[in-house]
């Protein structure tokens, strides 16, 4: 095993790893490493814009009200807090690096989005908002030279020495490397691989959460999944998203008989929160029998949607939709995880000498459900935090270590993949029940070995992160007996004992085997 040592590790190049590698740079060398080539995050597929006030007709108050309403009462409001009064400054910072925000002359351009009450949306190149932020985030890193990357660089485990992070054992160019660090932030982004239908780049494998409970780091509010509502359904196309800024925009939802319907769930409409609007689809599409609904943007001037997401245009358009002339047929996605390696403001877990920031952290900020637009602002302002707090680090890493060298590789890889996406998506999805629920962990407990062994190739340890992070899923969304935010139970409809609660998981503590469930009265979701 070769070995190397770093002042400061970051594993992942999203917009919080970039960020905190940012912070870190004067004070040390700094080493990047990441699975695929730099510019592969979730970052760089993020459409519909970033959030913060820059107006005078908003104050951080009302941006601070509105996350915690979308959280539906489980938010950290200091965590809130900390996003939307440091927020300003990041989105600044960055522009000085060079970002172009769309303008309206001289002003920026804001927009809405759903369950915002004000325009506070900035948006770069109509909807390629995320691809301008990675673009800024990479040149500042090339621009200091004590940051280094390594792409295509996998990170099997960390280093854990005596309860403290040294660091963490990566496979690269098929042999494994131990990099010592002092220091070691976490910023792998979220999990969305785990479901057949998600707005997620094939990256999102949940590697972060995974490696970080091996470790003995507490996970949180794990049963928090925000589905978008709207992604492309095409047989023939990739998934792709069709940002909420089209509804911002004044993009309608309406069902296959054409008949336009989200009035009928909720005051806001089309603009109601994620889940909402996500629910109202799958009614729709169950009482149409249909796999799909349609967004709607023909009424709006051809050259307005065209200039405004060109993006988007251009990619439907190789589908032969045209969206400023067709129907665009669209069903929800998994997008977003809530819960996640739980920090506190400044990215510290409770293992010294790692931190976490961006998606794959929970810092209690989006609570049961995100408020949109507000998770590149999440990656800015927590990864600067974490890269901050980790200049305080008093780790001396060891230097010396040994890697379990029994290692396998998992037989018919690609059909427990497919099952276990298909199994996630129908059982632990937008409407779950204990019944659902029960059949998903039964399954999953079939695959438990898995999750014990060591494997050489990135594919194996993918499918080895995605079956630990969907058991912790499963059994976070079965203990909260409960419906609040983005966690829907249609056998407990109301909030349920005790809701207030975080629900938290260690390896100790996580006891995943096999028991009975009992539906409520004969319910079936
Ligand atoms: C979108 O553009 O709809 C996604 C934005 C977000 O999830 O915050």
């Amino acid at each position: 095993m070769n070995s190397e040592s770093v002042d400061f590790l970051i594993i992942g190049s999203g917009v919080a790893g970039l960020r905190a590698a940012i912070e870190l740079a004067p004070f040390g060398d700094v080493l990047v490493v990441t699975k695929e080539k730099p510019s592969e995050s979730s970052t760089e597929y993020a459409q519909g814009g970033i959030a913060a006030v820059m107006s005078d007709e908003d104050r951080v108050g009302i941006h601070l009200e509105d996350t915690l309403k979308a959280g539906d009462g489980l938010c950290r409001e200091d965590a809130v807090k900390t996003l939307v009064e440091e927020g300003p400054e990041r989105i600044m910072e960055l522009i000085s690096w060079g970002a172009e925000f769309d303008r309206e002359g001289l002003k920026l351009a804001l927009t809405i989005e759903a369950a915002h009450s004000r325009r506070r949306i900035l948006h770069a190149h109509g909807d390629s908002t995320g691809k301008e932020l990675e673009r800024v985030l990479l040149n500042k890193v090339r621009s200091l030279s004590s940051i280094k990357k390594y792409p295509f660089a996998f990170t099997m485990d960390l280093i854990i020495k005596d309860s403290e992070c040294h660091g963490a054992y990566v496979l690269r160019n098929g042999e494994i490397t131990a990099l010592f660090s002092k220091a070691t932030i976490l910023a792998t982004g979220g999990a969305g691989q785990i479901f057949s239908r998600t707005t997620n780049p094939l990256v999102a494998t949940g590697d972060g959460m995974a490696i970080a409970f091996r470790s003995g780091a507490e996970l949180e509010d794990m049963e928090f999944v925000q589905f978008h509502p709207t992604s492309l359904y095409y047989p023939a196309a990739p998934q792709f998203l069709l940002s909420e800024s089209m509804r911002g925009e004044g993009a309608v939802l309406l069902n296959i008989n054409r008949q336009r319907f989200m009035e009928n769930y909720h005051p806001m409409a089309e603009l109601a929160p994620r889940d909402v609007v996500s629910r109202a689809i799958i009614s729709e599409m169950v009482d149409t029998k249909s796999n799909h609904v349609y967004l709607e943007l023909r009424h709006l001037e051809k050259d307005f949607v065209k200039n405004r997401f060109p993006r988007i245009y251009a990619t439907c358009l190789q589908y032969d939709i045209d969206i400023s002339e067709d129907l665009i047929p669209v069903s929800p996605a998994a997008h977003y995880m809530m819960g996640g390696v739980k920090t506190n403001i400044d990215g510290e877990t409770n293992i010294r000498g790692l931190y976490a920031a961006g998606e794959v952290a929970c810092t209690g900020v989006h609570g049961a459900n995100r408020l949109a637009s507000n998770s590149l602002l999440e990656g800015l302002v927590f990864g600067a935090r974490a890269g901050r707090a980790a200049t305080r680090t008093s780790i001396i890493p060891e230097g010396q270590t040994v890697y379990d060298s029994e290692t396998s590789s998992i037989k018919t890889l690609d059909e427990i993949k497919r099952t276990l996406r298909k199994l996630m998506w129908e059982r632990v999805g937008i409407i779950r029940c204990a019944e659902s629920l029960g059949e998903a962990k039964e399954k999953l407990l079939l695959w438990k070995e898995i999750t014990r062994k060591n494997y050489l190739t990135r594919s194996d340890l993918e499918l080895k992160n995605m079956i630990t992070v969907a058991g912790i899923i499963v059994e976070s969304a079965l203990t909260r007996k409960g419906s609040v935010g983005a966690h829907y139970r249609s056998d407990y409809k109301e909030r349920g004992e005790g809701w207030q609660q975080h629900i938290k998981w260690n390896k100790n503590k996580f006891r995943f085997e096999e028991e009975k469930f009992k539906a409520v009265s004969g319910h079936e979701c």
